[in-house]
């Protein structure tokens, strides 16, 4: 089989970046380890900055997310009990995020490839790049006893942080950054009307907590947890307790609560892989970089490479024109630095450390204060939220 990009990986940036070159008539094949059910059963976030609408949008896979999705213009952080809006439309010039999830995402961007009878592979295993290095790559998965082999001019590797491509670029060439935080986030989604009309962040001396929703009648609630827990130590009951405990004391009696319809225990982690591009292998999304949830960048960190790379892939195809590609790592690590900081800063501020000292407290408490007292501060919040532009 011969296409002209090969993309290892069916999850958002794979799918959004094939639908994206489909539209604009550059071949493209998705080969994903698992099923598509497997895919969307899995539970991510639901917060999609303005860029990434707008791909989704030029992929033409925006209707439903527009139709469904709600425009959150503002957020609340509660700070030991005391509730503070940040006006995102207004510190960030006028600027919002849409609440709508990421599976919703994955299963639009599914349904959009099956109207362009776009070309997605399911349970393949064992793929394998070769030859990147070469003006002839390729890769080969094995489908039961079959092994097929998928000759291309690039190859992108969009397989997540678990994936095979960053793997087979050689150990002398990559460079990884990495922050493993000493907690994670235990999850819980309900069958509950939202406590309130837009996400609240909690700081509070017990550890972090986040009030968010997936809609109207669907709510998704976190808690800081020791990275020992385990989720079979959390029943329902004692998870909607803690999370009480955090939550200003108005907040804690509006809170509706019901049986848990999903509950995991997420790791926190930073983590970074330089170079983005070896010979014709192009990673994008998880696959190089990983953010703590706190800032809600990851699908919108998958975005910009998405972003890049499409514009670099078709200024090749449509121009002769490389330029891109050879800035493509420079420049998407360029912004996915930045969505890096604002992650850390994001979750530095609100969570509690085992290992801070009173000192190191009270500089956190000021630099909320620092916060809310300055627009400016505001405005750097805003527009790190909203997202950089690509
Ligand atoms: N071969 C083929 N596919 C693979 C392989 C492999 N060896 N390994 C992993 N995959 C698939 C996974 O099954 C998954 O469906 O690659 C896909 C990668 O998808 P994601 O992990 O969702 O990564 P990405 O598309 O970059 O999306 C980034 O996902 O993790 C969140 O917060 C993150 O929002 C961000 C978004
Ligand atoms: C979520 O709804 O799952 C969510 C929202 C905002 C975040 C992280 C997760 O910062």
């Amino acid at each position: 089989m011969k296409v002209q990009v090969c993309i290892i990986g069916g999850g958002p940036s794979g799918l959004l970046l094939s639908q994206l070159l489909h539209l604009k008539g550059v071949d493209t094949i998705v080969l994903e380890k698992h099923s598509r059910e497997y895919v969307l059963g899995r539970i991510r976030a639901g917060v999609l900055e303005h860029g990434f609408a707008a791909l989704m949008r030029e992929a033409r896979s925006g209707e439903r997310m527009d139709r469904e999705g709600e425009i959150h213009e503002g957020f609340f952080i509660s700070r030991d009990g005391v509730l503070s809006r940040v006006d995102l439309h207004k510190y960030s010039g006028g600027n919002s995020v849409i609440v709508y999830g990421q599976t919703e995402v994955t299963r639009d961007l599914y349904d959009a490839r099956d109207r362009l009878k776009g070309a997605v592979e399911h349970n393949v295993e064992d793929v394998q790049i070769h030859d990147v290095k070469s003006d002839a790559p390729f890769v080969t998965y094995r489908r039961g006893d079959e092994i097929v082999r998928v000759d291309c001019d690039y190859v992108v590797g969009a397989d997540g942080f678990h994936g095979v491509s960053r793997k087979s670029i050689p150990k002398e060439v990559l460079r990884e950054y990495e922050r493993i935080y000493p907690f994670g986030w235990l999850g819980v989604l309900s069958r509950t009307k939202p406590v309130s009309p837009e996400l609240i962040y909690c700081k509070h001396e017990r550890g972090f907590a986040l009030c968010s929703m997936r809609s109207q009648v669907l709510s998704r609630y976190y808690i800081q947890v020791p990275l020992d827990d385990r989720v079979e130590d959390w029943s329902d009951e004692s998870f909607w307790a803690e999370l009480k405990r955090r939550l200003p004391e108005k907040v804690a009696g509006d809170l509706v609560t019901g049986p848990s319809i999903e509950k995991s225990i997420a790791p926190l982690r930073s983590f970074v892989a330089e170079p983005m591009r070896y010979g014709r292998l192009f990673l994008a999304g998880d696959a190089a970089h990983i953010v703590p949830p706190t800032g809600a960048r990851g699908l919108n960190s998958a975005a910009s490479d998405v972003y890049y790379l499409y514009h670099a892939l078709i200024d090749h195809y449509q121009k002769s024109d490389d330029a891109g590609l050879d800035a493509y790592s420079q420049k998407g690590l360029a912004r996915v630095w930045k969505a890096q900081r604002f992650s850390w800063w994001m979750t530095t501020l609100l969570h509690k450390f085992p290992e801070n000292t009173p000192y190191e407290n009270k500089l956190r408490e000021t630099e909320l204060d620092y916060l809310f007292s300055s627009e400016k501060a505001l405005g750097s919040l805003a527009e790190n939220y909203v997202g950089l532009p690509f």
